[in-house]
């Protein structure tokens, strides 16, 4: 057994993809070590750049992203555990470990208070990487359970409530809507979800296996189906925004945010007739990723296949929708001219990372995953990797209805030197 499912990870390696070098280029320390020197006093923390040079802006620590860094400078850490630091690989630079550490203490205040909503699950990556270093430090220990909501730090505060100012995810699930709320709203009652969200269920996994409260664990599993029920059309792709009403439960609406087009009636159509027979809805590339990663992080946490088949139906849109060229678009739906359609390599690079979690997880479709994941870093590699910018990559879209977009991206960054570890921890990848 052990033997057969090896040969079906080194399988893909004899195959005719081959994993980018620029994976493992010395760049990567080069350039993550530069962002760090120049991270402002007090902090702050990268989050896209501009789109001539390439050169990061930098965002408050109470913005979504900030966790992002931080991890970074663990995952090189962790690429320096499978490789060994050299002059050659670039990663004797420096000690990112005590890197790490010290860019997390930005992120310590928002245990108490930010207005990050859904996204205080990013912001804790930084604390979950510590405890897989060292499971008893107590900063980071403190950190999970604060913005997991397992500690009750906000006496009188009811579950279900909005807390704009609270930190923690447990106190943004709505038992009556069955989700944890992504955005405050202005009408309390109008209860948002974004497919993003099941990124953030990781946090209430970490914390329910600190402290075995169950109510976290039930939580994530909560919000998982109903995002299971209503995000997801018929097809596998994804609506960006399920808004519930939170006194009844229903689905008020279902809409894009980023991406290229709502579900418009026909009278918004003139003259698109054929288009017009068919709901016009359109698939943020983005959010298809987070959605695929998220639901394969469920079935890893939780062993319910019910998640992994999910998580396929999302992974096969996204691989069935891909352009010939095998670049991800921002949105699948968006047309190709006019406007100009920009890809999204932050999309590439999550998707990429959530296909190698699938590739571990489902034996029967490894090779796929792994195969479809190693082509997906290879296309974005050969469009996007530029040397001379202080992001990794390129051909990054923030939010294209908001005008930004071919940027560098603090998380298309992350995901890409993430990927990069991944294949060399399941053997797929060597170190240069
Ligand atoms: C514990 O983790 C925090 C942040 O995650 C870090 O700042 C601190 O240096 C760590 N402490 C030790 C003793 O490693
Ligand atoms: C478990 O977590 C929930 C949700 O945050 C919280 O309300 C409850 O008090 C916790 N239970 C214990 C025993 O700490
Ligand atoms: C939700 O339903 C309640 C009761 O029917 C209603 O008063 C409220 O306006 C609704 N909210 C939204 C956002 O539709
Ligand atoms: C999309 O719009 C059509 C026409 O307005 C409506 O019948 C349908 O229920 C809408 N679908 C969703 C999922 O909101
Ligand atoms: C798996 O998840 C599905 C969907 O939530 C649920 O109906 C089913 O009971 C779960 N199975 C197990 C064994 O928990
Ligand atoms: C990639 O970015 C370059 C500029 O950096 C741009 O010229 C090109 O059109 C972009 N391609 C796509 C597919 O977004």
């Amino acid at each position: 057994m052990f033997a057969s499912h090896l040969l079906v990870l080194l399988a893909p390696l004899v195959a005719s993809q081959t994993v980018p070098a620029q994976l493992y280029s010395n760049l990567i320390p080069q350039k993550v070590l530069a962002t760090n020197k120049a991270l402002p006093v007090p902090v702050e923390y990268p989050q896209y750049t501009d789109t001539q040079v390439g050169k990061w802006l930098y965002f408050i620590p109470d913005t979504w992203t900030s966790g992002f860094f931080p991890t970074t400078l663990y995952a090189l850490n962790t690429r320096k555990n499978l490789c060994g630091a050299t002059s050659a690989n670039g990663l004797n630079a420096a000690d990112w470990l005590t890197l790490g550490r010290s860019a997390s203490n930005g992120l310590i205040p928002l245990e108490l208070h930010n207005t990050q909503g859904h996204d205080v699950g990013f912001l804790s990556f930084p604390f979950v990487e510590e405890l897989t270093i060292n499971p008893t430090n107590k900063t980071a220990l403190t950190a999970v359970k604060q913005f997991a909501g397992c500690v009750q730090n906000f006496p009188g505060l009811e579950v279900g409530i909005i807390h704009s100012a609270v930190a923690d995810l447990a106190a943004r699930f709505d038992p009556i809507v069955g989700c944890t709320r992504s955005w405050d709203t202005a009408d309390p009652t109008d209860f948002t979800v974004i497919i993003d969200n099941m990124m953030n269920l990781e946090i209430l996994w970490v914390a329910y296996g600190l402290t075995g409260n169950n109510t976290l664990r039930d939580i994530a599993l909560a919000h998982a189906d109903t995002t299971m029920k209503n995000h997801i059309r018929p097809d596998g792709s994804t609506w960006h925004v399920v808004e519930y009403n939170s006194t009844t439960g229903v689905v008020i609406r279902k809409r894009t945010q980023q991406g290229f087009s709502d579900n418009r009636s026909i009278s918004h159509l003139t003259g698109l007739i054929f288009i017009a027979l068919h709901e016009l809805y359109s698939t943020w590339s983005r959010g298809q990723a987070w959605g695929l990663y998220g639901f394969a992080n469920m079935y890893k946490h939780s062993k319910n296949v019910t998640y992994l088949q999910t998580a396929t139906r999302l992974a096969d849109y996204f691989l069935d929708n891909l352009p010939s060229d095998g670049i991800v678009p921002w949105d699948f739906n968006a047309p190709l001219t006019p406007p100009p359609r920009p890809a999204d390599s932050s999309a590439a690079t999550i998707a990429a990372t959530g296909l190698l979690l699938m590739g571990t997880l489902d034996k029967t479709n490894s090779q796929k995953w792994i195969n479809a994941a190693i082509n997906l870093l290879s296309k974005i590699t050969n469009l996007a990797w530029r040397p001379s910018w202080q992001s990794l990559l390129s051909n990054g879209t923030v939010n294209w209805p908001a005008n930004n977009f071919l940027t560098g991206i603090v998380y298309g960054d992350y995901y890409y030197i993430k990927a990069g570890n991944d294949l060399i921890t399941m053997g797929l990848a060597k170190c240069p």
